[in-house]
């Protein structure tokens, strides 16, 4: 791959695109027609070139476009260059600098590979169905038709297809017109074909270009302000299974036109929930497609849980449609603008919404701790990093980064400079680059004009510095001293970077901000100094005396700490004591102060920070029977308060914190729990809508761990029958807790059969296989067997590198250890995993440098039980 490529956008500007394409589902081949509008810039040559990736470009037409008139230049050669992703149109005139008309015929094959134009497999009356649609984000537009495949080669397109009679077709805007086809181009035995072209686009960039052809049914409604809206699945799902989406993608429109001061830019908005899909949800403008489990939500089968996922992502998928969509980055370094402001949006929606589910706990609970975790990791990226190719995106694409920590920080922005001011900027910045490109500092210039702060100041060593600091606060009386240090979690690569940190006091004796590495302070009062509270900066805070921890484990007892301060208080102690700040059994003793607990959230890193303990059990077995008496006891408060039974009007807090609750107890095999679970299961088998849908996986997994042998077979069966794609997720994470080899080995040879398990699905089977210690080795050594099959079925995106990151964290001991190396160090010469295998590689030794050092003070703690 070459080291940097050129961008054709610098020679060629595409201004609108007229595009037919003739798919055909039978031969899974498709044929197209393009015309071209473009200027022509910069020194003459004698050829035109488009990206293309896998077309055959079969004949073209270069016009141009002279003050006097028309003139052909004859194309001489068309030269489709495979390996540079380019055709190359070749002429013997000189192509000089103006206007021209491309016209352009090629075809290509439809592949099962989720990118470009892919097929949707579903089955329906007993049938299966195909269903034709696209994945053009990043680089895979011109997998389908040729372009400048670059997202600031902004153009207009004016799309036709060629479809069955009775096939529903959509795209990114309402149909213009259709027409019977009764042309001989595009031969296929599907009966009647009709021609149906859509109203031409806004200037917008390529990747956000779809389609989607097949048996599809929808609910609509309309938003205040006239926008349609519709939720689109298959027929093979209930109608009913569209309603919640769809309220929740009408109000996010109305929520974020008020929010940016924009209107919502097209006619209609369309939600279409794909059988197959490789990401979790694409925002194609106008045309925004998920996977089925995150948009539709079965009538009583939906889970509170499930519930926020759908909302949280259709306002994620929204936010797009300006942040990305009006106004997108100028290149993908900048990816990180996009998607770090929507995963923020992503809370900002539902929090207005739905007040009653605290979105902002969620926000710290989920993107907080998922940022620090992996931004702690010595050898993880920026934010932002330099992209020379599109290639490389598909390695950036960490979500805790680019997402978590991105969302994180401009959440931190948000905070520092108060909300009026964000939104003042976010409106000056839509309205001065509606329907251009930008950088980060485009957004930075509108936020410092509306907040008179100097915000690139403020954001760039966060955006532009990997990891974060460790804040250290050594107070004795109303003498201070506060200090930051470049933290991560092997103490290993660290240097004398500085970050401006938001201090989040609370007080007026301190400054709001830390911008050196040492601060001293007399302050007004002896009152302990908390930082960082509500948890919007992204750092930790280490108290140093042991008075001051032991005062705020105070606040945590009394329930004087806010959600997102005690869930943040705990995980700082855990990130610290495996830096080596603290022993573990200090941290397990600080899970004493959460006795009273209530909160869900709060509960998530609690759990979070058990089943780290459990990591020691791989060194010490004996530590398994103590840490399930443990947990059986930390739980009983909470299980006698919720019990099994949800109340009327309970909050969606209590509804999940009982998940968490009945999800310990039947790991600590707490007797009644594990009884009232098989009987659920019992009653579940006798008729479905018996078991709430919040606890199905756990009483799955509970009969999968604890019942008859059979239990296997059965799920596996209603796996394979139903069109409930949260129902099969549910199955997958309760069948992967078997503590039978022999159910792994059957599970796992499922996978490569795309009928069985689809390839969208199957690395999450082969994930929690690896993560349940007792299937571990099986499903480590069918993977290393099947690593070919890898390769083919995720090497094209980007889930491809999730393979060395997820299996990285099943390694506990030095056995593991090398194991792991033995496999992945070799695969450092593939570019799209070189990062991800050498984050793993630090991260297993550390924590095994961990494990061995904290295991006498966690095997004390669990004698002292
Ligand atoms: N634009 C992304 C999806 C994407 C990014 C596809 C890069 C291909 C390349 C989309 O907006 C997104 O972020 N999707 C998330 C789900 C989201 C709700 C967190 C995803 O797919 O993981
Ligand atoms: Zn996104």
């Amino acid at each position: 791959m070459p080291a940097s490529v050129r961008r054709l956008y610098t020679e060629l500007k595409p201004s609108s695109y007229e595009l037919t394409i003739a798919p055909n589902a039978e031969t899974l081949t498709f044929q197209g027609e393009i015309v071209v509008r473009l200027k022509k810039t910069g020194r003459p040559s004698q050829r035109i070139t488009f990206h293309q990736h896998g077309l055959k470009v079969e004949s073209a037409r270069i016009v141009y476009h002279e003050k006097k008139g028309e003139r052909e230049l004859p194309v001489t050669r068309i030269n489709n260059q495979n390996s540079l992703d380019e055709v190359r149109l070749h002429t013997d005139a000189m192509v000089y600098s103006g206007e021209y008309e491309v016209h352009m015929h090629f075809s290509s094959i439809i592949e099962r590979n989720l990118t470009g134009l892919y097929p949707s497999y579903f089955t329906a009356d007993d049938k299966e169905h195909i269903l034709l649609t696209t994945q053009f984000e990043s680089h895979y537009a011109r997998q389908m038709f040729p372009c400048i495949d670059e997202p600031e080669a902004k153009a207009t397109f004016t799309l036709t297809v060629i479809a069955p009679k009775d096939d529903v077709v959509l795209s990114n805007t309402p149909v213009a017109g259709e027409t019977p086809y009764t042309g001989d181009l595009w031969p296929t035995s599907a009966g009647e074909l009709r021609s149906v072209t859509f109203q031409q686009t806004p200037r917008m960039s390529t990747y956000l270009l779809a389609m989607a052809i097949g048996k599809m049914h929808s609910r609509s409604t309309k938003t205040a302000r006239g926008t349609d809206v519709s939720v689109w699945g298959t027929i093979a799902q209930p109608a009913e299974a569209f309603d919640f989406a769809l309220d929740a993608a009408k109000r996010s429109i109305e929520f974020f036109e008020n929010y940016f001061g924009v209107p919502y830019p097209l006619p209609k908005s369309d939600h279409l929930a794909l059988p197959d899909f490789s990401s979790g949800a694409m925002e194609n403008w106008g045309l925004i497609v998920y996977r089925e489990r995150v948009l539709l939500a079965y009538p009583n089968e939906a889970a509170q849980s499930t519930k926020e996922t759908i909302a949280s992502v259709v306002a994620h998928e929204v936010s797009h449609q300006w942040f990305g969509n009006l106004v997108t980055m100028r290149w993908w370094n900048d990816l990180w603008l996009n998607e770090s402001f929507a995963n923020v949006m992503e809370y900002e929606a539902p929090a207005k919404l739905f007040p009653e589910w605290n979105m902002w706990d969620e926000f710290v609970a989920n993107e907080g701790i998922a940022a620090l975790r992996r931004d702690a990791q010595k050898g993880i990226q920026a934010i932002k990093t330099e992209v020379h190719h599109p290639d490389e995106i598909n390695t950036l694409f960490d979500p805790s980064i680019v997402y978590a920590k991105g969302g994180r920080l401009i959440n931190m922005l948000k905070v520092h400079i108060g909300e009026p001011a964000f939104q003042k900027g976010l409106a000056a910045y839509f309205k001065k680059h509606a329907y251009g490109n930008t950088a980060g500092s485009d957004l930075w210039d509108a936020m410092q004009h509306a907040s008179n702060t100097d915000v690139g100041a403020f954001m760039n060593p966060w955006i532009e510095q990997s990891n974060f600091p460790v804040v250290t606060v050594a107070q004795a009386g109303r003498d201070i001293v506060i200090t930051q240090k470049h933290f991560t979690e092997s103490d290993e690569g660290t240097d004398k970077r500085l970050w401006p940190v938001p201090l989040f006091a609370g007080r007026s004796d301190l400054p709001d901000r830390l911008d050196g590495g040492v601060l001293h302070r007399k302050l007004t009062s002896e009152d302990f100094v908390i930082l960082n509270q509500g948890s919007a900066g992204h750092y930790l805070v280490r108290y140093e005396s042991p008075e001051h921890r032991a005062h705020l484990a105070d606040l945590v007892r009394n329930g004087k700490l806010s959600v997102s301060d005690r869930l943040m208080l705990l995980n700082g102690a855990a990130m610290l004591a495996k830096a080596g700040y603290q022993p573990f059994g200090d941290v397990l003793e600080l899970v004493g102060a959460y006795a009273d607990e209530d909160n869900e959230s709060v509960w998530g890193i609690i759990s979070l920070v058990v089943s780290e303990a459990r990591r020691f059990i791989d060194l010490d077995e004996s530590l398994e029977a103590t840490i399930k008496q443990f947990i059986g006891r930390m739980i009983q408060k909470q299980y006698t308060r919720l019990g099994w039974e949800e109340r009327e009007n309970e909050s969606a807090s209590d509804q999940k914190l009982r998940a968490t609750i009945i999800a310990l107890g039947v790991y600590a095999e707490d007797k009644a729990i594990l009884a009232e679970a098989l009987r659920r299961f019992a009653a579940y088998q006798q008729d479905a809508s018996n078991l709430n849908p919040e606890l199905r996986s756990i009483v799955m997994g509970a009969a999968v761990r604890h019942g008859a042998p059979e239990v296997t077979a059965e799920l596996l069966q209603l796996h394979d029958s139903t069109s409930n794609a949260d129902l099969r997720s549910d199955i997958c994470a309760a069948l992967t807790v078997t503590e039978r080899t022999d159910d792994a080995t059957l599970l796992l040879n499922r996978l490569t059969d795309p009928k069985l398990v689809k390839p969208q699905d199957a690395d999450y089977w082969l994930f929690y296989l690896i993560r349940n210690r007792h299937t571990r080795a099986n499903a480590w050594d069918w993977m290393v067997a099947h690593w070919n099959w890898v390769i083919e079925t995720y090497s094209g995106d980007k889930s491809y590198d999730d393979f060395p990151r997820y299996t990285a964290s099943a390694c506990n001991t030095e056995a593991w250890a090398d194991k792991y190396e033995a496999f992945f160090a070799p695969k450092q010469s593939d570019i799209t995993l070189k990062r991800n295998i050498a984050v793993a590689l630090s991260e297993i030794q550390t924590r095994v440098r961990w494990l061995r050092r904290d295991l006498p003070s966690v095997q004390a703690f669990f004698t002292h039980q």
